[in-house]
């Protein structure tokens, strides 16, 4: 039985040594350490030797078990540190490395540029409202004092669409209807800023899609000295204390008396340039006092409410305050230009 017990430690200590893996380990430990391995039987049968051989085979058979249980462990820790380095090597990782950038998304400028202006008026107590880009005929036109066959439609050269009536919106001044009628005979602060769509032969500062802000007050006793006073108000707001302004008397059909006005051109500073066309000044928009007519369609009785409107071309702000000296590189979509905002 010793020599047994010899070869059972030889033979088991060898087959560990071709053991390389956690699974092969756990095999070798039932075939050799399980409950029916060969030594395991073995101590099964000491109770049949006798008194003579049982102490010496017995502690034989202890000396194997724990030599193999040694064994057993030393092996399953050499086995958990070469994992260990293997992992090491393989998932190496250089923390020095600069990180990969991801590329992060913005705002298209006339956005931010939009919602900077929005700011502005907010803080003058002006509340943003939304208003359609396709619009009837009617609300372009004629609930703006211009019938059919009004002459004062073509200062507007509008895209017309299939769909009979209507069209694309020429300026932000339809929604002036929409918001009149929703507040009637509520005093209003509002802007309606949106994309407005024109035939314009296309120059350094026109484009056929721009974006505008209507303005729009009504109540009682609303004044033209409040309509230059905010006009103003907001090119200092914008711009500094320094910036200059002027209106000049002109003629739209929904407002009388009716100005167009424009802001100090930051571009040349007044010398002439091809933004300004060589005036020294960048025409803003128009504005007025609210024609009584466009009062009354918007539900206000022109007896009691005045009010006034005004346009804002907004990417000629922008231009304006980032001096950027054509308005079509707003939509050429050219990353060296959309990138610097
Ligand atoms: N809607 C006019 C335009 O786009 C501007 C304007 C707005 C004029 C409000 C007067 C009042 O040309």
């Amino acid at each position: 039985m010793l020599s047994e017990l010899d070869q059972i430690e030889q033979s088991a200590l060898q087959a560990l040594k071709s053991v390389q893996d956690e699974t092969s380990l756990e095999g070798w430990r039932i075939a050799h350490l399980g409950r029916s391995a060969p030594l395991m039987l073995l101590f099964d049968q000491l109770g049949k030797l006798s008194k003579e051989e049982r102490p010496v085979i017995g502690r034989r058979a202890n000396e194997v078990k724990r030599a193999l249980e040694a064994a057993f462990s030393a092996r399953s820790e050499s086995l958990r540190q070469s994992a260990l380095q293997r992992s090491l090597q393989s998932e190496r990782l250089d923390v020095t490395l600069p990180g990969r950038v991801l590329p992060v998304g913005r705002l298209h400028p006339t956005s931010s540029n939009m919602r900077s202006i929005i700011r502005v008026f907010a803080d003058m107590g002006f509340q943003v409202y939304r208003s359609p880009e396709a619009e009837t005929d009617e609300f372009n036109f004629s609930l703006l004092n211009m019938p059919p066959h009004h002459p004062a439609r073509d200062m507007w050269a509008t895209f017309y669409t299939t769909m009979p009536n209507v069209s694309l919106r020429p300026h932000t001044s339809p929604g002036q209807i929409h918001v009149m009628r929703q507040y009637a005979p509520e005093p209003i602060r509002a802007i309606l800023p949106g994309m407005c769509y024109r035939y314009e032969q296309i120059s350094a500062r026109k484009e056929t899609q721009f974006n505008q802000i209507e303005v729009l007050a009504v109540g009682v006793d609303i004044t033209m000295g409040n309509l230059k006073a905010t006009i103003s108000d907001l090119a200092r707001r914008l711009f500094g204390q320094n910036m200059r302004t002027r209106f000049r008397a002109a003629y739209f059909p929904f407002t009388e008396p009716s100005a167009e006005y424009d802001f100090e051109c930051l571009l040349c500073h007044g010398k002439g340039c091809a933004v300004c066309a060589w005036t020294g000044w960048l025409e803003i928009g128009g504005c007025g006092m609210v024609h009584p007519v466009v009062l009354q369609n918007g539900g206000y009785d022109p007896e009691k409410y005045t009010g006034f409107a005004a346009g804002l071309g907004t990417e000629r702000i922008m231009m304006l305050k980032h001096h950027i000296d054509d308005i079509r590189y707003f939509w050429v979509n050219d990353m060296r230009f959309l990138e610097q905002f």
